[in-house]
């Protein structure tokens, strides 16, 4: 039975800082950041927009009425919850109008919650070909104005439609996995920004991608020769360029810049909003389809999750028909470009803006152009506004 990607959908705030700019202010040279890092703009995510509300947008986005009545379970990844005990999914299925006869809830596991998602949808649609399953990985990276962490923050999400019936990418059986518990990054409860030993998490990240690609190939027969394109979670667009780097040696140097120049389409949509932590790595999917002029048809493309703590995945699609449709759609590259840029003042004032909480808060949303706004807090209670 084939299962896989139907839809794809992406959404982020209509803000975002200019990364030179960014550098400037932090007497840092901008080569660090654009090239160092990988990073062109960051997006900044007002205070009126959290997990749910992106989340909401990315699937508003993909999903048809017709869809929304096959889907049966809707899993939302996320590591930028909103309540410990109640699921982010309960407010977006709401939001989106979904049926009530649906299993919704959230799994957590920093950037792999999303993947997690696929996983169990994988078994369900196994159980249920006749249905769908909705995926969100959706969140916001917040590592402290100042901090080394900062230019590789940012936020957004991503909404995967999966069918048994894909029209965009069949998801091959036997990925490759491996869990280990290390302190790379994580955040504490209470706190609204994350810890990191930064250079460690980098070096974990090379660690698991090159034994799982190695362990992948052995268990399969196969080479980087077989693969199209690889994608990477792409928490800066330099770290999946690293990790590209350590398998170019297997293939001639030809083909070794026929691969760089597909991460090159990978990353462009990264390059221009940061880390999404669990949506990165879609992300990346959606980019390297709406950018690259070299994929067909049944090409195979491999896939590099890895969520810190940490939990590593790598597993293999195969492109079909209907890619092409979500090859030629420009709308994401014009939804970042029409984006409104703040200055690095602004951006901090938002930040700050977005840290607060409390029983009772009013949220400034009016100058917030998205369907799905966070109005406020009543009574330990979210708000939620879905403007028509
Ligand atoms: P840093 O110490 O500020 O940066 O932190 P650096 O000094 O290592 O410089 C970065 C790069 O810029 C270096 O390149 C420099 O050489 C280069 P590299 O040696 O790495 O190739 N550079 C320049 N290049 C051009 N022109 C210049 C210039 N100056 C310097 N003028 C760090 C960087 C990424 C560690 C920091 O930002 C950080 O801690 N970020 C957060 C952690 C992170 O993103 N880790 C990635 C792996 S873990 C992961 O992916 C999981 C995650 O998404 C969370 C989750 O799972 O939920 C984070």
């Amino acid at each position: 039975m084939k299962f896989g990607i139907d839809k794809i959908g992406f959404a982020t705030s209509h803000l975002y800082v200019d990364m030179s700019e960014l550098a400037v202010a932090r007497n840092e040279e901008p080569g660090k950041y654009l090239v160092g890092l990988g990073q062109s703009k960051m997006a900044v995510i007002p205070p009126s927009q959290d997990a749910v509300t992106l989340a909401c947008s990315a699937a508003d986005k993909i999903l048809t009425d017709a869809d929304k009545g096959e889907i049966g379970l809707v899993i939302f990844g996320t590591e930028t919850g909103i309540d410990n005990s109640k699921a982010a999914a309960m407010y977006l299925v709401d939001l989106l109008g979904l049926p009530q006869n649906i299993r919704a809830f959230e799994v957590k596991q920093a950037c792999y919650g999303a993947t997690a998602g696929i996983a169990i949808a994988r078994d369900y649609l196994r159980a249920h070909p006749d249905k769908k399953a909705l995926v969100l990985g959706a969140d916001i990276a917040r590592y402290g104005l100042k901090t080394s962490g900062e230019p590789t923050q940012g936020g957004g999400a991503i909404a995967l439609l999966l069918a048994a019936s894909p029209q965009i990418m069949s998801l091959e059986e036997e990925p490759v996995y491996r869990a280990q518990n290390i302190m790379d990054f994580w955040r504490p409860l209470g706190l609204s920004e994350a810890r990191v030993q930064g250079k460690y998490s980098s070096d974990v990240y090379l660690e698991y991608f090159e034994r799982l690609f190695a362990e992948y190939c052995q268990q399969n027969e196969s080479t980087l020769n077989d693969f199209a394109a690889l994608v990477f979670h792409l928490p800066y667009t330099k770290m999946g360029l690293k990790a590209l780097r350590t398998v170019l040696d297997e293939v001639s140097p030809e083909k070794a810049e026929y691969y760089l120049q597909q991460f090159e389409a990978a990353r462009e949509f990264n390059r221009n909003v940061g880390n999404l932590y669990t949506g990165s790595l879609y992300l990346s999917l959606l980019s390297l389809l709406q950018n690259s002029s070299r994929l067909s048809v049944g090409d195979k493309v491999g896939l590099f999750s890895y969520g810190s703590g940490a939990q590593g995945e790598f597993f293999t699609g195969i492109l079909q028909p209907g890619f092409a449709e979500i090859a030629s759609d420009q709308g994401t590259a014009q939804f970042l470009a029409a984006r409104h840029k703040v200055s690095v003042a602004e951006y901090e004032d938002l930040y700050q803006a977005s840290l607060q909480n409390g029983a009772d808060l009013q949220v400034d949303f009016e100058n917030d152009p998205a369907k799905f706004v966070f109005t406020g807090v009543k009574n330990h209670q979210r708000q939620y506004l879905k403007r028509e």
